[in-house]
């Protein structure tokens, strides 16, 4: 009888550490989801992953929303498909988020799934490449770059390289052009630019032109037809949408014994001014680069911070961006950039 008590007796204060020890662990898990619930949920949307511009753009803003700020960030990488980005934007909706940041692919064929984020009161933030849409009212604001003054910018360049002559006669400028995603914003106002200034120009000619997708190795192939087709004598500019692209043209130029850049007569533009293009941009490779700057996370939290608060945002910001010729970098300009 009396192991009997015994035995009872320690079970009964085994339940009750047992209990002691559960109560106290439902406080600890009760006030680690509270802290996880007071962060701000927000879904972005990445077309995918083609360049190093865009790893440095997701990285901007992986770094402007953290835990630390209040935020949590659920990344989606849309694998170069719309089809994807709309159904990440969709599972966004269903996990109830409180934004979501869009950077499209290309600039048409969100109205349905803004329309839906709209009705689920899901402010969108638009960045980098915009949308084109029926009801302006179906995302809060756009944060990116000036695609067709980069081209502007690059247009220039060529203006300034290819003068007339000192008897007036204006040379001729054969151009191969590899464009970037096609309908994507960079693509648009880049492309926009250049056929522009074809029409001002009877002496600039397209010789090729063809999509690099915004990819290194799309454009090495490209670049590696080109050269079944078109003499290399016959070039004079090298117009790629984006430094992969301007990677890829020059690696297939110099397999073939071919040099462009400073000096040459094949001139180089490009677009992005990464860190490797800006290093060839420095040794004469590419002449010039037109930036499109990547750090735009810190633009997306103002504008996010402010709609927290309840305060009006800007609808169109655009980053500040500048150009690059070999003459203005030095190496320790280009270690101090982020990208
Ligand atoms: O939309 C910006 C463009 O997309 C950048 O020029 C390019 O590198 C990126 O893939």
């Amino acid at each position: 009888m009396f192991k009997y008590k015994k035995a009872l007796c320690i079970m009964l204060s085994l339940c009750m550490v047992w209990m002691a020890f559960a109560c106290g662990k439902d406080k600890t898990d009760d006030s680690q989801s509270k802290k996880t619930d007071d962060l701000i949920v927000i879904g972005f949307s990445q077309p995918g992953a083609e360049s190093a511009w865009r790893v440095a753009l997701t990285d901007s803003v992986k770094e402007s929303f953290t835990e630390e700020n209040g935020y949590k960030l659920i990344y989606k990488d849309g694998r170069s498909k719309q089809d994807n980005q709309i159904k990440d934007i969709r599972t966004f909706i269903q996990q109830g988020v409180d934004y979501i940041i869009l950077s499209p692919i290309v600039e048409t064929g969100w109205d349905t799934v803004l329309l839906e984020a709209k009705e689920a009161g899901i402010p969108v933030i638009i960045c980098d490449r915009n949308v084109v849409v029926n009801n302006q009212s179906l995302y809060t604001a756009y944060v990116g770059s000036n695609f067709l003054s980069e081209g502007e910018r690059a247009i220039e360049y060529i203006e300034n390289l290819y003068q007339p002559g000192d008897d007036g006669v204006e040379p001729e400028v054969n151009i191969v052009h590899i464009q970037g995603t096609i309908d994507s914003s960079a693509q648009i106002g880049r492309s926009k630019a250049l056929e522009r200034a074809l029409l001002e120009h009877d002496n600039w000619h397209i010789i090729a032109e063809e999509c690099g997708e915004f990819t290194k190795a799309r454009s090495k192939e490209i670049m590696k037809q080109t050269l079944t087709e078109v003499d290399s004598s016959e070039i004079n500019v090298l117009y790629c949408e984006n430094d992969e692209e301007a990677m890829g043209a020059i690696a297939a130029l110099n397999e073939a014994g071919i040099k462009c850049g400073v000096g040459t007569s094949i001139a180089v533009i490009s677009f992005d001014a990464t860190k490797s293009a800006l290093e060839l941009c420095m040794n004469g490779q590419i002449n010039m680069v037109a930036e499109c700057n990547p750090i735009q996370g810190p633009y997306l939290y103002d504008i996010i911070e402010a709609l927290n608060k309840g305060e009006n945002v800007s609808k169109i910001t655009y980053i500040d961006e500048t150009s690059f010729t070999g003459d203005s970098l030095t190496e320790d300009f280009i270690a101090s950039r982020k990208y």
